[in-house]
């Protein structure tokens, strides 16, 4: 039997992510209980982009959990062959986690090895990202159905994943963008499919409006750094700032992934607001992460 990946936020089914969820708040509440839960364990992490959050996260929840983490830095496939280096990993490690430029490493990844790989971001997805979100929205409110997530700015990676984990859970998820920076029409579709309600607009105030949480991140992503410059002018308008946030509902939180680049995607006196959850959203990257090695890795 092929072992069990975290390619993009579908390889979680619907009764999995909320099983998943459950055990993260579990594994918040007492991380004691879970002390010895991968020992003998190793895990390859292995990243072509820079990270704060994702690799020390990783790290630790690996430690935490009595596994131990081995760290490589570097393009995957630039020194050997992908289908090389995958089944060398999967003799010594029991899971693989990447973080890549390209979807196609992570399907590649996970194609040639005989363990778990799990894809911590690549352009497409950031499903790792998404599950600390949805539990974070999980104990501010206490339910998806019925809320809306708006998410204003690049139809990124970060956007593709909320729109099918947040999505999938039953949030509202509006999308405001500007024209030509739209998340990828096929993810929307597949979201769509899976019964996600998804609104795509150029509107930010319209995906704003009434929502119990605003998403933003970076206006140019890693590996976008050319572009920086043309794209700040393109999405000034889709700025979260105080005005933005009026147009969400009165209890409404302001979330983003970080790295944020204040004073551009957000002000800083949004992310210092009371409304903000940035700090609480990137502890529960740690409980969330522990949540889906124990299910991958049991
Ligand atoms: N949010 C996130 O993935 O942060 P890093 O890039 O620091 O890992
Ligand atoms: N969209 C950003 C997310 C960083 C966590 C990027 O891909 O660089």
């Amino acid at each position: 039997m092929a072992a069990p990946d975290l390619r993009s936020d579908l390889d979680l089914t619907l009764d999995e992510l909320q099983q998943l969820l459950q055990l993260a708040a579990d594994v918040k509440r007492a991380p004691g209980r879970f002390s010895t839960a991968l020992q003998g364990q190793a895990l390859s992490l292995l990243f072509e982009k820079p990270s704060l959050r994702t690799r020390l996260t990783f790290e630790l929840a690996i430690q935490q959990l009595g596994g131990y983490a081995v760290t490589s830095i570097g393009m995957i496939g630039d020194r050997e062959p992908l289908k090389d280096m995958a089944r060398n990993l999967d003799r010594w490690t029991q899971g693989i986690v990447a973080r890549v430029f390209a979807q196609s490493t992570i399907e590649g990844l996970a194609e040639w090895s005989r363990v778990p790989v799990i894809n911590a971001l690549s352009d497409l997805y950031h499903p790792c990202q998404a599950l600390a979100d949805v539990q974070t929205i999980q104990e501010r409110f206490g339910r998806f159905e019925g809320l809306k997530l708006a998410y204003v700015g690049d139809g990124n990676n970060v956007a593709h994943s909320l729109m099918l984990t947040a999505g999938r859970l039953g949030m509202h998820v509006a999308v405001a963008t500007p024209t030509g920076y739209e998340p990828n029409a096929a993810i929307v579709a597949q979201a769509r499919a899976h019964g996600a309600a998804i609104t795509v607009t150029n509107a930010a105030a319209e995906a704003a409006k009434g929502a119990a949480a605003v998403y933003t991140d970076v206006w140019a992503s890693m590996g976008q750094e050319a572009e920086a410059e043309e794209r700040k002018r393109i999405f000034a308008p889709y700025q979260v700032n105080s005005a933005l946030m009026a147009h969400a509902a009165p209890d409404a939180i302001f979330l983003h992934c970080l790295p944020a680049k204040r004073d551009q995607e957000v002000t800083d006196s949004v992310m210092e607001s009371s409304q903000s959850a940035i700090f609480d959203q990137a502890e529960n990257r740690l409980h969330a992460q522990k949540a889906l090695l124990l299910m991958l890795l049991k």
